[in-house]
């Protein structure tokens, strides 16, 4: 028997479905596995909040004394509210808007991950205002391309986010050469995130180049740089999660290693899927077995407004009937309520049979699962559990 994934399923009877459930020992064996490679090394973690911001998952995160990396005012005052420190806080995304870098420096993060220069303008005018000094970093984009779902690649050209790798000297040498103007930033590096869901170590492996080219370039015009943020992006095995429920942490911090890091430099990761994916799945009842002309639908009470991917990035998540652990196959279509046609988790995929009030696990579901819920057709929003309240 897997040492994860048992479902208490006589302790879901007493629960309204649809849940998200997450197994609080997977997701501590994960941080500690990811704690372990990292240790001795100059690398510093930072969770990715927009993968699930359930304040109860938060908890057990910040046990771990990792860092948080955040994109809204309301991820960061997700983090305060749990007690992550705010100097372990880094805040990315293209459209900082005014309240919230506001917020963000007098909660006193510990670095903005600038995405252009109105933005850089912005930052600058209102931590003069506050009379303080803000860190920054510039986030790049390397034109590297993930290879990964078009919705989660980040790094290429055509993409908004980042500052265009040929422009960065001139931006830094601007910033570093107009104290006067950019009083109030301190630059201390450099930012990236080429995309999500990546399997193949391969793909980072330009990226790390591209950071050790970087380093001479600054090392010639003699500029300093404390903070290289590498971003997130390490895939997890959806097709196998109960063979593999822990990433293979060792084999992406190896890869990052081929950065040369000065002895005052940081490496900065900013991990969400790999973190939290595995733990969590999505609980859902079978309300009706409808039979098509050629096809047998499971209309389950979970919609697409409770887990999004299969309709957005055509997604496949494992799903198991757990009220019914024989191993008699049929063939299925597993669709949500919701009066959208593309309300569907999976087409003609092979499971154990399934009857009326049966339990499905949406396995692989603890990452952008629970946070991308919405409330589409006036569905209440999904709850989300840890394995410790049953
Ligand atoms: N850092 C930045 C700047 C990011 O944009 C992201 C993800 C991460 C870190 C974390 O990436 P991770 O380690 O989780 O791959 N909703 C999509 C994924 C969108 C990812 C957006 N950015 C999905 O469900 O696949």
């Amino acid at each position: 028997m897997n040492k994860y994934f048992n479902f208490p399923i006589e302790k879901f009877q007493l629960k309204e479905t649809p849940f998200y459930y997450y197994d609080e020992n997977l997701l501590r064996d994960t941080l500690k596995s990811l704690i372990e490679e990292i240790k001795e090394k100059p690398f510093i973690i930072h969770y990715a909040i927009k993968a699930n911001h359930n304040l109860k998952i938060l908890k057990i995160i910040k046990e771990f004394g990792i860092g948080v990396d955040t994109v809204s005012g309301g991820e960061i005052k997700c983090a305060l509210e749990v007690g992550f420190p705010s100097d372990k806080i880094v805040f990315a995304g293209v459209g900082k808007t005014e309240k919230e870098i506001n917020y963000a420096i007098d909660n006193n993060i510990y670095c903005f991950n600038v995405e252009s220069i109105p933005e850089l303008d912005s930052i600058n005018e209102i931590a003069k205002n506050k009379n303080k000094i803000v860190n920054i970093a510039f986030r790049i984009n390397p034109n590297i391309d993930a290879h990964t779902h078009k919705y989660i690649t980040t790094g290429i050209n055509e993409n908004k986010f980042g500052i265009y790798i040929n422009e960065i000297y001139d931006i830094i040498d601007n910033v570093l050469n107009n104290k006067e103007k950019y009083s109030n930033i301190k630059f201390i590096g450099i930012h990236f995130h080429i995309g999500s869901q990546i399997l193949d170590m391969k793909i980072f492996l330009p990226l790390v180049n591209l950071i050790n080219e970087i380093q001479e370039k600054l090392k010639e015009k003699n500029i300093e740089i404390t903070y290289i943020d590498v971003g997130g992006g390490l895939g997890i095995d959806y097709e196998n999660p109960e063979k593999n429920p822990i990433p293979n942490f060792k084999e992406y911090f190896n890869l990052y290693s081929k950065i040369n890091l000065k002895p005052n430099q940081k490496l900065h990761f900013e991990l969400g899927r790999a973190i939290i994916c595995q733990c969590g799945s999505m609980i859902s009842r079978v309300t009706y077995i409808k039979k098509g002309l050629n096809k047998t639908f499971v209309i389950m009470d979970a919609g697409m407004n409770d887990l999004i991917r299969p309709a957005l990035y055509q997604a496949i998540h494992q799903i198991r009937n757990i009220s019914n652990l024989k191993e008699e196959k049929e063939k299925y279509d597993v669709v949500g309520p919701i009066c959208e046609s593309s309300d569907v988790f999976i087409k003609d995929y092979y499971m154990n049979k399934a009857k009326k009030g049966d339990f499905f696990a949406f396995l692989s579901a603890g990452a952008y699962g629970e946070s991308m819920a919405f409330m589409y057709n006036a569905r209440e929003l999904i709850k989300g559990y840890l394995s410790s309240e049953f």
